[in-house]
């Protein structure tokens, strides 16, 4: 784990590499604290779509220059994702428009799997992505649909998932954190007794989980993983790993010229070269991260210098949870609640996200108030994680979302602002 001196050190700077952090692309001022819905790009991003992408060509070959000079790229990028990720190989990264068109096409793919008798299991606490695909698809082809409930402290109930799983199970889709409450779920030990108890492969929804805590997918155990570009600094693009020894028989949607091996079999189309850019850019600087965090580690392999970034932006985010926790327990108003993770002992299961509600205002009201009083941005609504906003019987919540380059004076100016809506 990196020194939390040096991380303080290191992040203070950091907000300078996003040219959002302070103003719009117009210039004009404003505190951004919906990260959830999409982070701020790094400036390696922005850059890496303008000299990166201009020079590729659309189509990837091996025979002449710009072509082979896009197929390298191409494979750059799939294997700094398999870096990323922790994969065996970048065979087992595809790209796709989006998470919620990757997990899609990987129903599509395993509709085979979903035959009477079998079972299927998808939780409350997911986003829609993660839930509707295996609901449409697996229930169409026959299979029953289970749903795992949420425990009374809004996580998922763990034994309520266990006790869904029999041999029938085929298949078990599962948040890695739950993009309107921030709690994080034990994915390795989940997985683990997920797989003694059923054959079920493992899909994960990592969207929320991958800007706030390394990921290993081996760790874990899952099958299948998917996140987005957008999340992670970086473009709209979908990543979804495949495990190689379970590709074999998938049936993903292809036109029948595509090559059937993977990954290639998972796209579709000619790949988006200046999204692949500017991912490169973005994972290119949680790169530059890790080294700055752990310069011990600086020559090592991409695979341990990105654990060593996130495992540093999850330790200096908690901090930020605390500090979010203990402003908002001095304001002590009743008509303020926050819903999900609020015991400070339990920082290390949440990423900083925060589901708020003020009684007597809407979401929509009191998103309007934080811009009107405060030019500063959060979220309203059900956040498309809308079984847990139906599960507290609510039309919507707010939320704010906090990233790495935000600090303790992102969170003043925040709480300013709520004081002043609170008490007028
Ligand atoms: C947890 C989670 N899963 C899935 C998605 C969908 O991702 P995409 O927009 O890439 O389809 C989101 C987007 O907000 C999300 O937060």
């Amino acid at each position: 784990m990196p020194d939390p001196d040096v991380i303080y050190s290191v992040f203070q700077k950091l907000r300078n590499r996003f040219p959002g952090f302070s103003a719009d692309s117009k210039g004009e001022r404003r505190l951004y604290l919906n990260s959830g819905a999409g982070s701020l790009m790094v400036d390696s991003c922005l850059g890496a779509i303008n000299s990166e992408g201009a020079g590729l060509n659309p189509m990837p070959g091996q025979i002449t220059p710009p072509e082979n000079r896009t197929w390298q790229f191409q494979q750059q990028v799939r294997q700094l994702v398999a870096d990323f990720l922790g994969a065996g190989s970048p065979d087992e990264i595809s790209f796709h428009f989006s998470t919620t068109a990757a997990l899609f096409n990987l129903a599509f793919a395993l509709r085979s799997l979903f035959k009477p008798g079998k079972n299927l299991v998808v939780t409350d606490l997911d986003h829609f992505a993660n839930i509707s695909p295996w609901e449409t698809i697996g229930a169409s082809q026959g299979a029953e649909v289970r749903r795992v409930r949420l425990a009374r402290d809004l996580s998922l109930d763990a034994a309520d998932l266990l006790s869904k799983l029999d041999h029938n199970t085929v298949l078990v889709a599962l948040t890695g954190a739950s993009n309107v409450l921030g709690t994080i779920v034990p994915l390795t030990d989940l997985v683990s007794e997920i797989k003694q108890k059923s054959p079920a492969l493992v899909v994960v929804d990592a969207v929320h989980l991958a800007p706030h805590a390394p990921i290993d997918v081996r760790e874990i155990g899952c099958d299948f993983l998917a996140f987005s570009g957008y999340k992670i600094f970086g473009p709209m693009i979908g990543l979804l790993y495949s495990r190689l020894q379970v590709q074999d028989g998938l049936a993903p949607y292809r036109v029948e010229t595509n090559k059937e091996q993977a990954p290639f079999c998972w796209e579709q189309g000619m790949l988006p070269n200046l999204q692949l850019a500017g991912l490169k850019g973005a994972l290119e600087y949680l790169l530059e991260v890790g080294r700055a965090v752990s310069p011990a580690d600086s020559s090592a392999p991409a695979r341990k210098v990105f654990r060593r970034a996130l495992e540093a932006v999850k330790r200096y985010e908690q901090d930020l949870s605390l500090y979010f926790l203990e402003r908002l327990k001095k304001i002590g108003s009743p008509r303020l609640k926050l819903y999900g993770i609020d015991n400070p002992g339990r920082v290390t299961s949440r990423t900083p996200t925060f589901a708020l509600e003020i009684a007597g205002l809407s979401p929509s009201e009191l998103k309007r108030s934080f811009w009107e009083k405060g030019r500063i941005i959060i979220a309203d609504g059900n956040h498309y994680s809308a079984v847990v906003v139906r599960h507290l019987q609510k039309s919507g919540l707010n939320r704010v979302s906090l990233a790495h380059y935000d600090g303790p004076d992102s969170l003043d100016l925040f709480f300013d602002c709520l004081e002043n809506i609170i008490t007028h």
